[in-house]
């Protein structure tokens, strides 16, 4: 047989894949994998419930059937409301916004429909795993810029010496996973420096914009002149404890999105109809939920950082995401420990040591996830003890 393509033959597993059936086999207490182990909000639930059920009501597109491959703009319409309303940031919901299959999906379509093969992309590292695999998958050349324990910040030498004339792209994701850190407005402000100078674009990940505890989410777009330059790319099921539902999007200049539209139409066409329908109503009345929601994850993460503390790991309180970050003692291996961790203390967590590229600095870390009830948290710190 003739051979596959080579960038995907050369893809391993998703860590987050591996750990969490290591955590079944072994009946661990399961911290590796991102999402909630508790359920979305039910009046949200029942929106889509209600959506389904309308199916062809009144002639119209059957809720059921194709959405538009935008998506439907009552839901545009609530993104875009809401960047006006949080952020003072304007999308044209008509040609600035296309919603996507999660994040995943908007991270994919914008690498596809902007990088050519050798254009050089710059990415923080430990970075979130699918920016890799779609650059790779584009032929893009990788730049990593570490973030340095336990502030993780970066070395503006190293930042300087990974742009050239060849940058296309720069990869941001704040807040940050899996450090839990958000990036400084003089952080933000050099990169903007640079981005006018060498004229590249900037793909802002902002899925946990609202997973910030002690300070409001600054979108990049919000940056005088980044807004012509950025893809602000985020999505609904981190906010909404929802990750199951996969609606995202990515927002930015007319140009670029019709770009991105382009690689969209033709890999997924649209997202699920009846979710979008769901959504647009949820976005538009989100105000008291985010009161909440923010309060139980702080506490979440306060719980688990405490407790971490008094088992005597050396865990960075993050500032934002649902992760926490914990550096192991010297000499310890982050994939040796988090095999020992599943068998002898029962509870699952992940080797950063994949979110890394360039630094061995991954193989000293581990990442806690905090979306999980306070009885799983309590019950992993019992383990832990
Ligand atoms: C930084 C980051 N970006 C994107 C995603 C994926 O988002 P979605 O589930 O909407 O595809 C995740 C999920 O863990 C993430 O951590």
């Amino acid at each position: 047989m003739k051979p596959f393509n080579h960038a995907v033959t050369n893809f391993k597993e998703s860590i987050f894949s591996t750990m969490t059936k290591l955590a079944i086999t072994h009946e661990a207490i399961n911290l590796s994998q991102g999402f909630p182990d508790f359920e979305g909000p039910k009046w949200i639930i029942d929106l889509a419930k209600n959506a389904m059920d309308q199916g062809h009501l009144n002639g119209n597109v059957g809720k059921n059937q194709y959405a538009p491959s935008f998506g439907i703009l009552p839901l545009r319409e609530a993104i875009a409301n809401n960047y006006k309303r949080f952020y003072g940031v304007e999308f044209n919901p008509l040609n600035e916004i296309v919603v996507t299959n999660g994040a995943t999906e908007a991270i994919f379509c914008t690498c596809m429909a902007l990088l050519n093969p050798g254009d050089e992309v710059v990415v923080f590292e430990p970075f979130y795993d699918s920016y890799l695999a779609s650059l790779q998958m584009v032929g893009a050349v990788i730049k990593p810029v570490t973030l340095i324990a336990p502030d993780f910040s970066f070395d503006k030498n190293e930042l300087f010496s990974a742009i050239g004339p060849k940058t296309k792209m720069l990869i941001l994701n704040n807040p940050h996973n899996p450090t839990g850190k958000i990036f400084s407005l003089a952080e933000i402000k050099l990169i903007a420096e640079l981005a006018r100078k060498f004229d590249f674009l900037i793909l802002s990940d902002e899925v946990y914009e609202f997973l910030t505890f002690d300070e409001s989410h600054i979108p990049t777009a919000s940056f005088e002149d980044l807004a012509v330059r950025t893809i602000t790319i985020s999505s609904t099921g981190k906010t909404f404890g929802l990750t199951g539902w996969k609606i995202g999007w990515a927002a930015g200049p007319a140009d670029i999105i019709k770009a991105i539209h382009n690689v969209h139409q033709f890999t997924t066409f649209c997202v699920a109809h009846p979710l979008q329908v769901a959504m647009a109503e949820a976005l538009n009345k989100m105000d008291e939920y985010l009161v909440d929601f923010k309060k139980q994850y702080r506490n979440k993460r306060d719980l688990l950082v405490t407790g971490l503390k008094a088992a005597g790991f050396n865990v960075l309180n993050p500032a934002g995401t649902y992760f926490a970050m914990a550096i192991l003692k010297e000499g310890e291996n982050d994939i040796e420990f988090c095999q020992k961790l599943i068998l002898e203390k029962k509870v699952a967590v992940i080797p950063t040591s994949a979110f890394y590229m360039k630094s061995n600095a991954g193989s000293s870390m581990i990442r806690f996830c905090f979306a999980k009830t306070d009885e799983t948290l309590k019950a992993a710190l019992k383990n832990l003890n």
